[in-house]
């Protein structure tokens, strides 16, 4: 199916109780269970909210992975991924990175003792150059802002995958429109898609795509733990 037909399709058909063709806005923090022992499959809507939900299984489609997740902001994603590293963990980072990510990871990470080398990731010699025993994890920008180099994903994650890195690729500025990572080999996929995938510049939001569902359940302990989600309203666009 051509991405454009998925894009469209997302969110329809939701809800089996009303026949709503779009997607109710769930404005709600906690769903009653039926009765003792049974559930709607919601609780509680940091652990689940049907409109996100609806958001999170749209961008897992788009970007083929096995699982999506709806942050308040890119940096609250960015921030949630990097919860999967601990102290003495070392990442490789683009050097040519958005300024928020730079701030997050050396004035807020680099406290708790992880290590980021920057290099230039449009360059496969300089990432595998910088790469050291206790690295855990290549954080690329596939197309890098601000000044929009191009990284090859499928080498990258190739070398990721020879070394048992994470791969992870922040492709906000292309979204799956143009550049499906995961189908490169990479890991994850993160965006701040408070720019081209909510499109109208009306929503600050983040996601992420887990490419296998063992990660996918490594990212939604995140996610309920930390509970950075993006609300029911921000979910609907
Ligand atoms: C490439 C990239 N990643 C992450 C972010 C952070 O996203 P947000 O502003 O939604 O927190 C931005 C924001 O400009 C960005 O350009």
């Amino acid at each position: 199916m051509h991405i454009s037909t998925e894009a469209v399709q997302i969110g329809l058909d939701w809800d089996s109780r009303t026949g709503a063709v779009t997607v109710p806005i769930y404005q709600t923090a906690t769903f009653r269970h039926p009765g003792l022992g049974q559930s709607t499959g919601y609780d509680y809507s940091r652990s689940g909210n049907p409109t996100r939900q609806a958001l999170e299984e749209g961008i897992a489609r788009l970007d083929g992975g096995a699982r999506g997740f709806a942050y308040a902001s890119g940096m609250a994603a960015i921030t949630n991924l990097l919860l999967l590293f601990q102290r003495g963990d070392h990442l490789v980072v683009t050097e040519d990175l958005y300024g928020g990510t730079y701030r997050l990871f050396e004035q807020i990470f680099h406290q708790y003792g992880l290590e980021f080398t920057y290099v230039d990731t449009s360059s496969l010699d300089e990432v595998a150059a910088a790469l050291k025993p206790n690295t855990k994890a290549l954080f690329v920008e596939s197309l890098t802002n601000p000044l929009l180099k191009v990284a090859d994903i499928k080498a990258l994650s190739n070398l990721c995958r020879e070394r048992q890195l994470l791969c992870i690729v922040d492709n906000t500025f292309l979204t799956p429109y143009l550049l499906r990572p995961l189908d490169l080999g990479a890991d994850i996929t993160v965006y701040s898609a408070s720019k081209y995938l909510a499109g109208h510049n009306d929503t600050i939001a983040g996601l992420v795509v887990a490419k296998d569902q063992q990660l996918a359940e490594r990212i939604y302990f995140l996610q309920n733990s930390v509970g950075a989600v993006l609300g029911p309203q921000d979910s609907c666009w």
